[in-house]
Formats: structure tokens, sequence, C-alpha cells
């Protein structure tokens, strides 16, 4: 098998960081697109690039096999469809978009030209993640009961551009929603199943230099199962857990501590299993995994229906903010 010629759009924060991970698989020839002249020079002098392009209609005028979309969440939709208009298939930065526009054309055009589409919610290609899902879907702890994610992180100093980057407004992807809690809910839908129906709560309480919220809760039902998620963007902690409760145990993935535990015994102890990843890794799983799907169709990690699912449950939580209800994902 060649290597697959892979376009990255974007190459700031998430970009550079897909560049040099598909350099890693060694199963992946890069070529660039970034508007920023600077950017895209010094991205390709770094991982020596020959092909690079300052314009994305440039970029279109060459071959492709493969593009990694991470421009800001509004260009999403409309350059995956232009892409897929070249039979290029997509990994698309989540969240997919900040609205439905544009939705059912892409759709149709990914299905019209047999494209590939997977979002990249990254936290699918953690082995410890992928450890709690086959033992859920095995039904070894019985059926789901009751999920609860916690996370937080400080941005600012894990993101200190996050005042100059799409982060400062909804309509370009920003706030917590949109940009981390987004992660939270996918996981869950993907341990639980798809939400369908919710309610949450968010404000600003304490990120400097912006007004988009930086602190979110939600409930939400999973059908029959309960959940319960929440996230801010200022602790001091740098932790993520998310529990879930079923019927014969707990089981709880903890990323920041790289395992994952269950509990069969009531009152019992944890038993843990744990490894060691770098974060570059996860992000190299997840060019495996795609380039693995296109070299022999094996499942995606987060399809493009999935990406959409959560994209509507975003947008289900900036309007239950916004109206102070519970909103129904059935009707959507
Ligand atoms: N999976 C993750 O863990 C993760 C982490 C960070 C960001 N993201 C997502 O990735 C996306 C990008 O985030 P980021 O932090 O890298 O943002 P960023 O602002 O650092 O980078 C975006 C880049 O896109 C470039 N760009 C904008 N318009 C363009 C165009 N028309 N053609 C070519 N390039 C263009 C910008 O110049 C910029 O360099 C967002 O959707 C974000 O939510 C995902």
């Amino acid at each position: 098998m060649g290597t697959k010629r892979t376009l990255v759009v974007g190459v700031g924060s998430i970009g550079e960081r897909h560049v040099r991970c598909f350099q890693r698989t060694g199963r992946a020839t890069l070529s660039i697109c970034e508007v920023n002249e600077n950017l895209c020079r010094e991205i390709a002098e770094r991982y020596q690039i020959s092909q690079r392009w300052t314009s994305f209609e440039a970029a279109l005028n060459h071959e492709h096999d493969l593009a990694v979309i991470s421009t800001p969440a509004h260009l999403h939709v409309p350059m995956a469809t232009r892409l897929a208009q070249h039979g290029i298939d997509l990994l698309i930065e989540k969240p997919l978009s900040t609205s439905l526009a544009g939705i059912d054309v892409l759709t149709s055009e990914i299905d019209r030209h047999d494209c590939m589409a997977a979002v990249a919610y990254v936290w699918r290609a953690h082995p410890m993640f992928q450890a709690v899902k086959r033992a859920i879907d095995s039904g070894r702890f019985g059926a789901p009961l009751n999920l609860i994610g916690v996370s937080g992180q400080h941005f600012p100093t894990y993101r200190p551009a996050y005042r100059d980057t799409y982060y400062t407004q909804h309509t370009t992807g920003g706030g917590a929603i949109q940009d981390a809690m987004t992660h939270l809910l996918n996981m869950g839908e993907s341990l639980a199943g798809p939400i369908s129906e919710l309610v949450a709560d968010a404000g600003h309480l304490a990120l400097a230099g912006v007004e988009v919220e930086d602190t979110v809760h939600v409930l939400t039902r999973h059908g029959s199962v309960m959940g319960s998620y929440q996230l801010n963007q200022h602790q001091t902690p740098n932790e993520t857990s998310v529990t879930v409760v079923c019927e014969q145990g707990a089981v709880r993935f903890e990323p920041h501590r790289g395992r994952w535990r269950w509990m069969t015994e009531r009152g019992g102890s944890w038993s843990d299993e744990s490894c060691e990843l770098e974060r570059d890794d996860m992000f190299v799983n997840q060019a495996n995994a795609l380039l693995d799907t296109l070299a022999d169709k094996r499942p995606l990690l987060c399809t493009f229906a999935e990406g959409l699912q959560t994209l509507r449950v975003n947008l289900a939580v900036l309007r239950s903010v916004e109206s102070r209800s519970w909103q129904s994902l059935e009707a959507d």
C-alpha cells in the first residue's frame, strides 16, 4: 500500500499536531493549506513539507486522497463540501459545525462521491476509553443506567492564545460548550447511546478577556440512561472522568491518570488497568485508525453521523441555556 496524500487545512494549534501525528504514522505524505503566510512557511519548514498553499482554492487544484480540516468550526462544512466534490476522504475537526446550515448538501456530496467522512473526537482513540467501550458493549457489567462526566482544565495554561482564536465567539465555535463540553458529551453518547433530551446551565465565571461561557452543567437522557455532565475551563486540576454505573458494577475512564477502572463488589475496591500515553499518541492512534479504515474499511472511530448527532446536542445545549428549558432531540 502506498502512502495517502494527506492535505491538512489550517495548521494552527491542532492542525500542526495533525501534521506531526500523520507524519508519525509513516503512512501519509503531507501537504498543507494555511491562509497565514508566515505560519504556512514555518510549518512547511519545520516538518519538511514540499507542497503548501495559502489559498484553499489553490490547494483544490491538486490531487489529494485525504483532507484533515483543522480550521475554525464555522468553516468546516463549506470546506468539507468542496473537498467531497473532489472525491477526497475527510477527517473533520470537532465540532462538526456551529449550525445545521449546509449539512444536507454536505451529506449528499459525501454519498454521491462515496467519500469516507469522520469527525475528530479524539478521546475515542484513547486505548483506555476503548477498553471501557468494549467492556460496556460486551455486556460484562450489565446495561448502563447512569452516566457521570466531570471535566476541568485551566484553559489559559493549556491554550494561552484563546483570546485571539475562534474561542471568543459562539459563531466561530467558541465557548466551553462547543470547544470542550462537546468532547465529554460525545464520549457519553459513544458509551450510552444518543442523547434524546437535555437541560443545561452555563455561565462565564472566570476566564479573562472573553465573554463566552467557561462553566457548563448538562443533565441528559440517553433513552432510559440518565446522564449528568459538568465542566469548567478555569480550575487548577487538569482532570476528566467519565463514570458509567451499570446494572452489575461501575466503570470509570480517567485519562489524566491514563487508566480505566471497574468495581463489581458493593462497597469493594476498584480494579485498574492503565497505560502510558503522551498527548500526541492519541492523535497518532486516531490517524492510524483512519488510515486502517481507508485500507480495509474497518469501522471509523467516530462516523460523520455520530459527529452530526453531537452537533445537534451542542446546539440543543446552547438553546437550553438561552431558554432555560428542557430540549428534545427527537424532534430535531
Ligand atoms: N480535537 C482536539 O483536541 C482539538 C483541540 C483544539 C482544537 N480543536 C478544533 O480544531 C479546530 C481548529 O482549532 P485550533 O485551536 O487549531 O485553531 P487555530 O486558530 O489555532 O488554527 C486554525 C487555523 O486555521 C487557519 N485558517 C482559517 N481560515 C482558513 C482558510 N480559509 N484556509 C486555510 N486556513 C485557514 C487559521 O489561519 C489558523 O492558523 C476547531 O474546530 C477546534 O474546536 C480540536
